[in-house]
């Protein structure tokens, strides 16, 4: 018996030893593969599966060694080469939460032609300009801007174009990790810009430049050297088709703060936004006007969004969306018109089609207002894209308003979820949301029941202001009785200034609705 236990297991020691180790590996998430394979079996990625080192041995026993900085207490460590430096360009500085850190390794990623060089151009131009104020360096640091997709002519019209033109930004085109990191030890910038790390490469490593392992390579020697000598890098990242960050996604852990790029390319209007920061919030979004004299910020994009017209036309809304932190107030338009096709047309720009079909239907089925042999268009004012939930009620009323002819008031807005029950839901953020319509002249607002209750805008609790008899006035009356017909709840509410960076105001006619009936009811009796 003993015997044959010990054959056993004898044997099965042997197949063991027998079986082919994994000998391929999977560059970005590490599944192993006895066979090479096109594609990883794990994560699913294309290309990405190489040849694995000999396998890992086990753990060893590892004996203390010299160490690089001996740990303090927590409160001695110094703070002050970790606190951010303006860059100058507002709009980005709210993005990165106060500006850019020393050391700090930055990814902007975007389409082509979206403004990347450009807005990077800039941003070195302003680093390494002698700059005013009692802050100010005494003299400004050099910056060096490594451009591997253009040549440094192309690099230096369009620095003559936008006026990017300094003593201390010097330019250098290469594709070489190599050769980069010589520049930098001969420049020693403060600031490294790198355009793109698709474009360089190295040597020592297999695969082309922008390969999976190449990317890898390339950006752990910056962040080397960012480190290191506390320089800010700056690397530009291409995007795939389906806007992912071009090669692996652990370039997105590596980095310490992660910014999208984005915009219409048809209009001037681009925004960026973090997708990860280290150091500080990534709710944030910066707005940009990209023209032909370069790239500048628009800290009150609200506007862009909206057709200032003398007369009401119908098929149109106001909201307020959060892009992030950000209010924006903006336009949705509709039109329905008689279809002359089997199966009417439904088209959207700037707003998420599938949402639009889905107020659509709830306006058929709980409404009574069916759009079944009509083709229904709706979109935004400015390109903008609306994909929060809170731009349903304004899709609805802008939908119905066109459906039967009727104009909205242009002072009133409307925000809520549409339910398809037929509800409107409550939305968060509406403090803030009323503050900036607010701000720009809106004076009623159609919102969900309980808005109110979040305890974002307080209730006035003197009686409504005097009313003076202009037309807007007469409309928000009208309304108002609607409402109270309806039994739904008016309330005129104050904004606490402050409360989340919106601007204080007083008298603001809110009423609230529970469902997408009543605020079609009371919406187009404020006309
Ligand atoms: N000579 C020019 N005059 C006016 N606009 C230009 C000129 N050259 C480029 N642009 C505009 O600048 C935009 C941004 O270009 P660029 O910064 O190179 O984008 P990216 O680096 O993201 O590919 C382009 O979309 C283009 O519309
Ligand atoms: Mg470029």
């Amino acid at each position: 018996m003993s015997v044959a236990g010990r054959t056993v297991t004898g044997m099965a020691k042997t197949a063991g030893a027998g079986r082919a180790k994994p000998a391929y590996r999977c560059a970005e998430c590490g599944w192993q593969s006895a066979k090479w394979v096109g594609r990883c079996g794990e994560c699913q990625a294309w290309g990405t599966v190489g040849a694995a080192g000999a396998p890992a041995a086990p753990p060893r026993v590892v004996a203390a060694g010299p160490v690089t900085t001996p740990a303090r207490p927590i409160g001695m460590v110094d703070v002050q080469s970790a606190r951010s430096r303006p860059t100058g360009l507002d709009e980005l500085d709210r993005v990165l939460g106060g500006g850019l850190v020393p050391g700090a390794v930055v990814l902007l990623a975007g389409e082509p032609g979206i403004g990347k060089s450009t807005l990077l151009l800039e941003v070195a131009a302003l680093a390494a300009a002698p700059r005013s104020g009692s802050d100010a360096p005494r003299r400004p640091a050099p910056v060096l801007y490594v451009t591997g997709e253009e040549s440094a002519e192309q690099v230096r019209l369009r620095a003559d174009r936008v006026g990017a033109i300094t003593d201390r930004l010097y330019l250098a085109a290469e594709t070489d990790l190599a050769a980069v990191l010589g520049q930098v030890e001969a420049v020693r910038p403060e600031m490294l810009v790198v355009d793109s790390i698709q474009t360089i490469g190295t040597a020592d490593v297999d695969g082309t430049p922008g390969g999976v392992t190449q990317i890898r390579e390339v950006t752990a020697n910056l962040i080397r050297v960012a480190k290191e000598r506390g320089v800010t890098v700056v690397l530009v990242g291409h995007v795939t088709k389906d806007g992912a960050i071009a090669g692996p996604r652990l370039l997105e852990h590596l980095v310490d703060v992660v910014l999208y790029f984005e915009g219409d390319r048809h209009s001037r209007l681009r925004m960026i936004r973090a997708v990860k920061n280290r150091y500080g919030p990534t709710d944030e979004l910066g707005c940009f006007d990209l023209s032909e004299l370069g790239i500048v910020g628009l800290p009150d994009p609200s506007g862009l969004f909206l057709t200032r017209r003398a007369e009401p036309v119908p098929g149109t809304c106001v909201t307020v969306t959060l892009e992030g932190r950000r209010p924006l107030v903006a336009e949705v338009q509709a039109l329905v018109a008689e279809s002359f096709l089997p199966s009417p047309r439904r088209a959207t720009s700037g707003l998420e089609s599938a949402r639009v079909a889905m107020v659509l239907a709830v306006l058929g089925r709980r409404c009574h207002i069916a759009m079944h042999q009509q083709d229904v268009y709706a979109s935004t004012v400015g390109g903008v894209r609306l994909t929060e939930t809170s731009v349903d009620l304004a899709v609805a009323l802008a939908v119905a308003g066109s459906k039967v002819e009727q104009a909205l008031s242009p002072n009133v807005i409307a925000l809520g979820e549409v339910g398809l029950a037929g509800e409107v839901r409550a939305v968060p953020g509406v403090g803030r949301r009323l503050g900036e319509a607010g701000r720009l002249g809106f004076t009623c607002a159609v919102v969900p029941r309980g808005s109110l209750e979040l305890g974002e805008v307080t209730p006035l609790k003197r009686p409504p202001r005097p009313r003076r008899s202009s037309r807007q006035d007469t409309a928000d009356e009208a309304a108002t009785a609607a409402a109270a017909d309806a039994a739904m709840s008016v309330s005129d509410v104050n904004i606490t200034p402050g409360n989340g960076g919106t601007a204080g105001f007083a008298g603001m006619r809110v009423i609230e609705v529970d469902s997408l009936n009543q605020a079609l009811q009371v919406a187009f009796t404020a006309t």
